[in-house]
């Protein structure tokens, strides 16, 4: 099995594969129905019925983001815009609007009391990092998050690491498994941003199963890794590949199967009473050329409609949203019929960001090669502070759904 810690941090930064994929789409119609179905037979409050957070558009916003460089020890270089230099700054004057509702800003004091003696893991790939950033700059306005990381592992490295906020007794981490499934990288350094993975889709990567039971909330961002050559296995039998064997299109089925042994995983895991979340497909935003050919995300505002029409790729974007649709759907159906508490929910986040090819690092990244543009992770502060808007929102409706109380 690879070693996550020999990954270089460069390779954290950019794993870009993905970038491989996933440019600039346009919105699609069906992506906005198809969540909103799921979410209102998710959550069963009147006030979800009625609202759809996930559907919306970006609207102006005038005041200052939550913090910045200088408020905020816990931004990486890589995704450090404005200390990297980016000199626009519009795009932090805009918030998320769904139309039917207002989503609330983050109150991360009214966070804390609801986490207040429990503990929370991102679990996947760098995106869950962009996220887990963003939250911990977001708390560091009300509580000082610790390190408390040389508690579990001498490994200084950014893939396992814990912090502490000790006035309200919660423990965060972050725990790397870019495949949700086991995986072994064929080149032991971990090194090359392209190199041949063999994935176990029915086997799940214990990095995260096995130490996730005593956690309260497991928040779950994968799949951009999935764009790689790739040879899956089950049962200990080769099922398929992705681009192998002079095959160039993308095979869709291990992203599926690693979802649904991900999913499988949290329903069953004994002792597990936590809620999990998936947060959705993140899309990148490279234009005139991939990661790899010196394409760029030098846009400073959203997409107009119009510009949303004509983007390419959409069709990849839509594939793996959908699958993870289909696989979200089919767990909760499998746990209604087992009779078990799904735990479960969306963060739908796809459609968000879609629209948002200017929240993107591009050249402004400090780190690593320079002449790659980061078109795939996002600024801080930035649009994906929504996320965390977006997982306080919801984790205020599930606890009100046990009260029988709608928000207000
Ligand atoms: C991982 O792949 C390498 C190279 O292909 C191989 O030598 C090694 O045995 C594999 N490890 C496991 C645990 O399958
Ligand atoms: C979304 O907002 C932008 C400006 O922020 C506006 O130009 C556009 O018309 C809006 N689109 C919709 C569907 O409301
Ligand atoms: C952040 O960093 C940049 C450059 O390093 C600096 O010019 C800027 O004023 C800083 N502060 C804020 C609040 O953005
Ligand atoms: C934030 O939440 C706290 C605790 O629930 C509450 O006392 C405070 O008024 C809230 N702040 C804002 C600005 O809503
Ligand atoms: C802190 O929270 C943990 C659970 O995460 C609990 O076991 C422990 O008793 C709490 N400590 C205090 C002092 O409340
Ligand atoms: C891949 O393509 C090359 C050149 O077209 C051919 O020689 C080779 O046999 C092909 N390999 C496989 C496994 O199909
Ligand atoms: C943005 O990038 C494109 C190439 O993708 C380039 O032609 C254009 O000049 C750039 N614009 C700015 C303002 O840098």
């Amino acid at each position: 099995m690879h070693k996550p810690r020999s990954i270089p941090k460069g390779a954290f930064l950019l794993p870009l594969t993905l970038l491989v994929i996933v440019l600039l789409l346009p919105l699609f119609r069906n992506f906005i129905q198809s969540s909103s179905k799921i979410y209102a037979t998710n959550l069963e409050t009147k006030e979800t019925r009625s609202c759809n957070i996930f559907s919306g558009n970006w609207s102006s916003y005038p005041k200052e983001p939550y913090y910045n460089n200088e408020t905020c020890p816990f931004i990486l270089n890589q995704i450090n815009c404005i200390k990297s230099g980016r000199p626009d700054r519009d795009f932090l004057k805009l918030r998320w609007k769904p139309h039917d509702c207002e989503l609330p800003l983050f109150n991360a004091t009214q966070f804390l009391e609801l986490v207040r003696g429990k503990s929370m893991a991102f679990v996947g790939d760098s995106m869950g990092r962009n996220q887990l950033e963003s939250l911990l700059c977001l708390i560091n306005t009300v509580a000082h998050p610790e390190d408390i990381t040389a508690k579990y592992t001498s490994n200084d490295d950014i893939f396992f690491r814990w912090w502490f906020i000790a006035d309200y007794n919660f423990t965060v981490t972050i725990m790397w498994s870019p495949f949700l499934v086991k995986y072994n990288d064929s080149d032991a350094s971990g090194l090359a941003y392209y190199s041949a993975t063999t994935l176990y889709l029915d086997e799940v990567d214990a990095a995260w199963a096995s130490k996730i039971e005593n956690f309260d909330y497991v928040i779950f961002s994968a799949g951009q890794w999935f764009f790689r050559p790739l040879t899956f296995y089950e049962n200990g039998q080769v099922v398929g590949c992705q681009k192998c064997q002079n095959k160039t299109e993308l095979n869709y089925y291990g992203y599926r199967k690693a979802f649904r042994t991900a999913f499988r995983t949290i329903r069953n895991v004994k002792g597990f009473k936590g809620k999990a979340f998936l947060v959705t497909h993140s899309p990148g935003h490279f234009e005139n050329g991939d990661w790899n050919e010196g394409g760029t995300c030098n846009r400073t505002r959203p997409f107009s409609m119009e510009e949303r029409k004509v983007y390419k790729h959409r069709d990849i974007v839509e594939a793996v949203y959908q699958i993870q649709m289909e696989e979200f759907a089919e767990a909760e159906k499998e746990a209604r019929k087992e009779g078990l508490n799904f735990g479960l929910s969306l963060i739908d986040i796809t459609d968000a960001m879609v629209m948002r090819p200017d929240g993107h690092p591009g050249r402004y990244r400090s780190v690593g090669n320079v002449k790659i543009n980061d078109c795939v992770h996002w600024c801080l502060p930035g649009p994906v502070d929504t996320w965390n808007e977006i997982l306080l929102y919801v984790m205020r409706l599930e606890g009100e759904k046990h009260k029988n109380v709608t928000l207000s």
